[in-house]
């Protein structure tokens, strides 16, 4: 417990307890965010959780106009780890509110989208105060509709994530996509297991 929280530490602002709200990039057309995502660099890379292979993400558009969303990926041991939840549209064009079904994590989400083209790349500010132990936790996700992402792309989103959205760069942190098998939206709904390692 002791040594994971350390982890989540590493990736706590320094200032408590909000998350900060990023300075306005032009806003984008959430519908349109609907759809698979393969994560490049995020939570499965930043030790959030225990696994942190062939991580998806998938926006599914509800009648209310929000998302139901699911991700998963493969455990160190192969297995497949998920989680659902909601994500909900706030006052903010550019941000959604992530809650998890299972409350697995029981605190809400704040996933700010810096940036995306919507046919090719994401990239959002993902961020989670934690009250009970005073902590902020934010990382830097960079999704893309196909499993690879350019080197340059890669960089060009880290450097607006750190830059502009002002995350620390240790923050964003790459996902291994590589001998993946992914599973249907589906088959992730189904599966409530999943190890947040920092909170077991
Ligand atoms: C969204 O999720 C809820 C509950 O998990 C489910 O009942 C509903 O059918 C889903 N809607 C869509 C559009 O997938």
């Amino acid at each position: 417990m002791i040594a994971t929280l350390f982890v989540v530490f590493a990736f706590a602002s320094s200032a408590l307890g909000q998350c900060p709200v990023p300075l306005p990039v032009p806003a984008v057309d959430l519908s349109k965010i609907a759809g698979r995502w393969y994560e490049i660099a995020g939570l499965t890379a930043g030790e959030f959780i225990e696994s942190r292979a062939c991580t998806t993400h998938d926006f599914t558009p509800r009648e209310d106009g929000n998302f139901n969303c699911s991700f998963g990926g493969i455990k160190t041991d192969g297995s497949k780890f998920s989680d659902i939840g909601i994500a909900k549209r706030t006052d903010i064009p550019n941000l959604l509110n992530l809650n998890s079904l299972t409350e697995m994590v029981p605190w809400p989400i704040n996933f700010y989208v810096a940036d995306t083209d919507y046919d090719n790349y994401l990239a959002a500010s993902f961020c989670m105060d934690i009250p009970q132990l005073l902590i902020t936790v934010r990382v830097g996700m960079i999704l893309s509709r196909t499993n690879t992402m350019s080197a340059d792309k890669y960089a060009e989103l880290t450097d607006l994530l750190v830059n502009k959205i002002g995350l620390p760069s240790d923050s964003i942190q790459s996902t291994i996509q590589k001998d993946c098998k992914y599973w249907p939206v589906s088959e992730l709904q189904q599966s409530e297991e999943i190890e947040y390692s920092p909170f077991n």
